[in-house]
């Protein structure tokens, strides 16, 4: 297989309906952290890891996450005007970070179609594909540890996190037998199981690195939980056919997709800014206390 990655499908069709009514105009993906949108954070890690090309899966009003990523011209020409050279490296910054595709999935058929809709543009290579609610922090990059673990291994390779039992349904889950230090053979996965149907606690997180292999499977893939087509369960028939390893990453995770997984990556992220540190935590000492 190719060792090297150099595309991420990043799905956002998603409405996210959990953070309505604030997604009702604005895609979630561009809900700030700090003051960064969270869909920033994914192609940070992205471009950290070595990939070329973002392949964006979008839907009908999403149009502002392409505008994030493109060239703003009216707003540099206003920003060179005014002489802030910070900020308008900041922003060109975002438009120059990396090659974008856009391609629309035009029903919400699931995670699995949404990944078969890059087939195209993927091509017949390797690649990544990374969830935006997600977050992780980590140096380094989640992704980039999963790289270095697939050009080690022949296989595909998803990142797991332990989860509590009353977690299990939130996620997909894996069996599997430990192979080395954090990384596990696949035998199984399961989406969003009941403690009792778990098979383990290891839960998959929101980076896969596939070979293409799995496109001709997700298109034969039926509908599972919800209705929907299931990336896991595309998963399930891979591990049946290729190696499929799952890795242990180091880091901290937020859910983003969570109210309040997305208010503790702002606290998290936002003390880790030198100049907002120290009101924060004065903040959240008074506001504990009271
Ligand atoms: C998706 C996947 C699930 C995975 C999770 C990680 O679920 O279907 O297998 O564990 O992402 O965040 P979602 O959270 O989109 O419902």
């Amino acid at each position: 297989m190719q060792s090297t990655i150099r595309k991420a499908v990043i799905p956002a069709a998603g409405v996210g309906t959990r953070f309505l009514p604030a997604v009702k105009a604005i895609p979630k993906e561009l809900l700030p952290i700090v003051d960064k949108p969270t869909i920033q954070y994914i192609v940070e890690e992205a471009v950290a890891s070595g990939i070329e090309q973002v392949i964006l899966i979008t839907s009908r009003g999403k149009g502002a996450i392409e505008d994030h990523f493109d060239i703003s011209f009216e707003l540099e020409e206003i920003l060179k005007w005014q002489k802030k050279e910070d900020l308008l490296r900041l922003v060109q910054e975002v438009s120059s970070m990396v090659r974008m595709t856009a391609i629309r999935q035009k029903e919400p058929k699931g995670l699995g179609h949404a990944v078969l809709c890059a087939r195209e543009a993927v091509g017949d290579e390797p690649f990544a594909v990374m969830l935006g609610d997600d977050i992780v922090d980590s140096d380094p990059p989640c992704l980039a540890q999963m790289v270095e673990v697939f050009r080690q291994i022949d296989g595909g390779v998803i990142a797991l996190q332990r989860v509590p039992e009353s977690k299990t349904h939130l996620y997909g889950i894996i069996s599997g037998e430990k192979v080395g230090e954090r990384t596990y053979r696949i035998t199984g996965l399961v989406e969003k199981p009941t403690p009792e149907q778990a098979p383990s606690s290891l839960a998959v997180i929101g980076r896969y690195l596939l070979p293409p292999e799995i496109f001709p499977i997700l298109e034969h893939t039926l509908p599972g939980k919800g209705g929907e087509i299931q990336l896991t369960d595309g998963l399930q028939a891979l591990a049946n056919s290729m190696p499929l390893y799952g890795y242990e990453f180091t880091g901290d995770r937020y859910d983003a997709g969570d109210k309040v997984g997305y208010l503790e990556a702002n606290i998290a992220f936002a003390l880790k800014r030198p100049q907002m540190v120290e009101r924060l935590r004065a903040f959240m000492e008074k506001i504990i206390r009271a």
